[in-house]
């Protein structure tokens, strides 16, 4: 019966595919003629040549027709260093410097595409400087679970900010003569067991929550690269994954560049070839010698490889090489870039609390202990994955001594022992002999920061997780401050009061202790070459604090979706079940797991991600996403739309006035969520669906205009295997975060 059923949503969906257009024509697609003539020139041996890496960073051109080889960077943050030509490690250059940008969750912070934007063209200027053809980044996966390894690469707990954000990368990048490679396609959710793990989830929660900033930046800013994440999805690996490959990306969205695997991320030869891969990365065990003797046995079509040589060629062709001499002769770091950073950096911050102690007040020259491993540590490198070798970067130390001069005394404290990202395995001993150390060390370090702290007119505490702590390839097994951080504070509190905590993190920390504890509560971020001079600006009041929160942060780390519902980590509580449904539901066309994979994670909490678990469940949190103070404060007023009543075609277009009633100048971020009053299928208490960020003057009012496309709120039906209206009365909440709504306005979709 499941087979028949299996067949049959086979059947449907094709029919659906066969139907539509594909949602955008690529600019791509303007080269084809002249590739055709260039393929017909092509042994086969050039061809397979051109499928796999060449070396780490590279892939083959054709020499003899003058086509250039691809050379790849990474990575979302910054132009990684030159590494070795079939290894990880540096070459030692002088030249490969790049300005460090903001990463991933402080982008999304700004809650701003002009940055993102701006931060593409960085990006890209640097890129194109040392001679890279393609940037892999921007990265886009959804923050499933605040413990995510790569949380702080990422951009936001939100399908609709991470694709608005999405976008504007692509764009800055692809405008300036790079390609982008938007990665992990998809649902690389988690780092622990990222390259085994088969994830579980019904068609309407990847189609809504997971992959629409993949599909924004293919359709909207013509995306030239993807990759393919490491996991399974549904049975397959994303590698080998036709329906992500070739239905979805290619088919239904219109993607018409190439898709490249994740490092050692190939598992097979003729299935990824077939669905959809065209690049080996960065090994050729699979689309090498192997897929040579696979064509010329005739299990895999020459067709075939055309098709895929032909998606290269075209990201080629777009794509000017840069000449070997221009590439890499001086410093990429560059003024211009730095800029970005800072603009990134300083619209990023996020306030979270604030008893009157910020701005500072350095009118009687105050004594200032700034305790806390994060105010001296560099963010550009430490755990493992793509890193920057940055120019310079300005600590959050650094950056208050050169905003502060002599306005001030600032007395500095480690405070505690920072973790440090380890290479290779420890023996116990080994382990316990530098827990040992490190107790000691830690009491030591207490000590001269107690003291410090006792004498300071004010403890500006700056800490956090690190890069070590937040790494690549290894999820944290908390959200709790390491090194000890909450028993710092709370003996910090007991000789000086007077606490200002600045979290230098890129993804949720628990904040029941320090919260209460400190009269003013900052999240800095990994926040790039310029973040200490940021924080420093926006601790001065020399900018008003503009950041707004990209992710819920949970009172508890086990009230957040996969953790209370036992999905992750990884067990099999409700799985079961859960697997049943979607295999019944023929799951996105070819679910191939079995039913009890011990790799298997199931997204049984399905679209309810981040915010839409904790108020569809009224779980309360400590900040709501979209949360964030400034120095003012905004009076909203005269929400309006034009209209009543909409159609299934047409845009709601709203209008609200917000006033800056204080007496600074600040940004606001004006938030539209949408919450579906009769909706006929299941939804979220609320989504969002458009945002604004604003500068006002003092006093300034000023009416923002946003719009909700009403084809925007459509559901993806598991029947039908197609997006559908649900023409029902919705009410429009605007506000400054998902937990501080203002105004409402009922509307009906007809
Ligand atoms: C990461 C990718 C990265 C690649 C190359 C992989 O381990 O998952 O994001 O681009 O390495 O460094």
């Amino acid at each position: 019966m499941k087979k028949y059923a299996t067949t049959l949503g086979l059947l449907l969906l094709g029919l659906t595919f066969l139907k539509s257009q594909p949602l955008h024509q690529s600019v791509l697609l303007q080269y084809d003629k002249q590739i055709d003539d260039i393929i017909r020139q092509m042994t086969l041996d050039e061809k397979i040549d051109m499928l796999h890496a060449k070396h780490m960073f590279t892939s083959a051109g054709v020499p003899r027709l003058g086509i250039a080889d691809m050379i790849y960077a990474d990575g979302p943050f910054g132009i990684r260093e030159e590494m070795q030509p079939d290894g990880w490690a540096g070459l030692g250059w002088e030249k490969d410097k790049a300005t460090f940008f903001p990463t991933g969750s402080a982008l999304a912070a700004t809650w701003s595409p002009e940055l993102a934007y701006a931060y593409g063209t960085g990006m890209a200027a640097e890129a194109r400087r040392r001679g890279k053809d393609m940037l892999l980044g921007p990265a886009i996966n959804i923050q499933r679970i605040p413990t995510g390894g790569r949380t702080y690469e990422y951009l936001s707990e939100d399908p609709f900010l991470s694709s608005r954000l999405s976008v504007a990368y692509t764009q800055g990048v692809q405008d300036n003569g790079v390609a982008v490679c938007l990665k992990h396609f998809a649902l690389n959710n988690q780092e622990n067991n990222r390259g085994t793990v088969n994830v579980i989830i019904g068609e309407r929660a990847m189609r809504e929550i997971y992959l629409p900033p993949f599909e924004a930046a293919v359709v909207e800013a013509d995306a030239y690269g993807v990759m393919a994440a490491y996991n399974k999805v549904n049975g397959w690996w994303c590698a080998e994954n036709d329906l992500l490959l070739n239905q979805i990306l290619r088919k239904e969205w219109g993607f018409a560049g190439m898709v490249i695997s994740d490092w050692s991320g190939t598992h097979s030869t003729v299935d990824a070839i077939n669905h959809g891969l065209n690049v080996e990365m960065p090994t050729k065990q699979f689309l090498g010698a192997a897929l040579l003797d696979s064509v010329k046995a005739g299990i895999v079509s020459e067709a075939v490889i055309n098709e895929r040589v032909k998606e290269i060629l075209r990201v080629r062709m777009a794509i000017k090489p840069i000449p070997a001499e221009e590439a890499n002769q001086i410093m990429t770091s560059q003024p211009a870039q730095q800029k970005i950073a800072y603009d990134v950096a300083s619209k990023s911050i996020v306030l979270l609390k604030n008893e009157g102690v910020l701005p500072l007040d350095l009118s009687r020259k105050p004594v200032i202990a700034v305790i806390g491993a994060n105010a001296t540590q560099i963010m550009a490198t430490g755990g493992l994955g793509a890193g920057v070798k940055t120019l310079y970067e300005v600590t959050p130390l650094a950056g208050l001594q050169d905003r502060i001069g002599d306005k001030a005394e600032l007395r500095y404290a480690q405070g505690y022992v920072p973790v440090v990202y380890r290479w290779g395995r420890r023996t116990p001993e080994q382990i316990e002999k530098e827990q040992q150390e490190n107790d000691i060390k830690s009491k030591q370090l207490a000590k001269e920061a107690i003291e410090i702290a006792s004498q300071a007119d004010l403890v500006l505490f700056v800490g956090g997780d690190n890069r070590a702590v937040e790494t690549e390839g290894r999820d944290r097994e908390t959200i709790e401050l390491p090194s000890g951080q909450d028993d710092l504070i709370r003996q910090i509190a007991e000789v000086n009061n007077n606490i200002v905590t600045v979290l230098v993190s890129g993804a949720p920390n628990d904040l029941k202790v320090v919260q209460p504890i400190s009269k003013a509560l900052l999240i800095s971020w990994f926040n790039g070459s310029e973040g200490g001079h940021a924080l420093a600006d926006v601790l001065l009041g020399n900018i008003a604090p503009g950041g707004r929160l990209p992710f819920s942060l949970p009172v508890n780390l086990k009230d957040s979706p996969a953790y209370a519902l036992g999905n992750y980590p990884q067990g099999d509580k409700g799985g079961d079940v859960f697997a049943n449904l979607v295999s019944e539901s023929a799951s996105s066309g070819k679910a191939k797991q079995s039913e009890s994979d011990p790799n298997a994670a199931y997204y049984s909490e399905e679209s309810l991600v981040g915010y839409r678990w904790f108020d569809t469940k009224k779980i309360p949190v400590m900040y709501p996403f979209g949360y964030g103070l400034t120095y003012t404060q905004f009076a909203y007023s005269g929400l309006k739309t034009e209209q009543d009543t909409y159609a299934s075609d047409e845009v709601i277009s709203l209008s609200v006035e917000v006033q800056n009633t204080g007496g600074r100048p600040a940004d606001e971020v004006v938030q539209v969520y949408v919450h579906r009053i009769d909706g006929s299928v299941a939804w979220p208490e609320k989504e969002l669906k458009a945002f604004a960020r604003v500068s006002l003057q003092a006093g300034e009012k000023q009416t923002v205009q946003l719009n909700v496309p009403v084809k925007s709120l459509r559901y993806w039906d598991e029947t039908s295997h197609t997006w559908k209206d649900d023409l029902c009365n919705i009410e429009l909440l605007v506000g400054a975060s998902s937990g501080d709504i203002r105004l409402t306005r009922k509307v009906t979709l007809h």
